[in-house]
């Protein structure tokens, strides 16, 4: 069976001007973004004729190419998230997703703090998500584009905090950037995914 190849998506206009956050500093996340894409092309074409016999768990290709793929494929999610719920007014969380926030951390401010505090916490990525088999909201820390997501949760939001999300705009200064990544949430995207994959308020 042949492999299906995958194409990026394209940065939408409005998120080249967030608030805080530059456009030099989108492009990057689009230009790794990118890269993620062409590697899990590579990646899934090579494994259609990988040697399966010499398969070990200390080195083998099939092991090289199925522990990558989970990096690429986690890079291309991730920034599909980060990129699809930029470009609004930020603010507080309005609609189905303020009411998840507020049945499952008592108020906005602890879901902001604890996700703040999450990202200030991970060396890679901070996220909210909505665990299926307990029925609520978490947020989950990541240090990598393939560690540490959990079977059956479905994110929401998701936070960069790898360097390139935040060096050019405010070098080594995370917190900051956090704040501007607050002010540049669409709302409307994030209640989209709650309707769509039917989370129960
Ligand atoms: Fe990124």
């Amino acid at each position: 069976m042949a492999t299906q190849q995958i194409a990026p998506r394209p940065l939408r206009p409005e998120v080249l001007e967030l608030e805080g956050i530059s456009r030099a500093s989108v492009e990057a996340h689009h230009k790794l973004y990118v890269g993620y894409v062409n590697k899990r092309n590579e990646i899934l074409e090579k494994l259609e004729s990988v040697d399966r016999t010499s398969a070990n768990q200390v080195y083998s290709d099939l092991r090289a190419l199925k522990v990558d793929l989970t990096f690429a494929i986690g890079g291309i999610k991730n920034h599909e998230l980060y990129i699809a719920h930029h470009g609004g007014a930020g603010g507080e969380p309005t609609g189905a997703f303020a009411a998840l926030v507020q049945r499952h951390f008592g108020s906005v401010d602890a879901w902001r703090t604890d996700l703040h505090a999450t990202g200030m916490a991970a060396r890679g990525w901070a996220w909210t998500a909505y665990d299926w088999d307990e029925g609520r909201l978490f947020n989950y820390v990541g240090d990598a584009q393939n560690t540490f997501p959990v079977w059956n949760a479905t994110p929401l939001v998701a936070l960069d905090v790898y360097e390139h999300a935040y060096f050019l705009d405010y070098q080594t200064d995370r917190a900051a950037y956090i704040g501007a990544f607050f002010d540049n949430l669409d709302w409307d995207v994030v209640n989209g995914w709650v309707a769509d994959y039917g989370i129960p308020g």
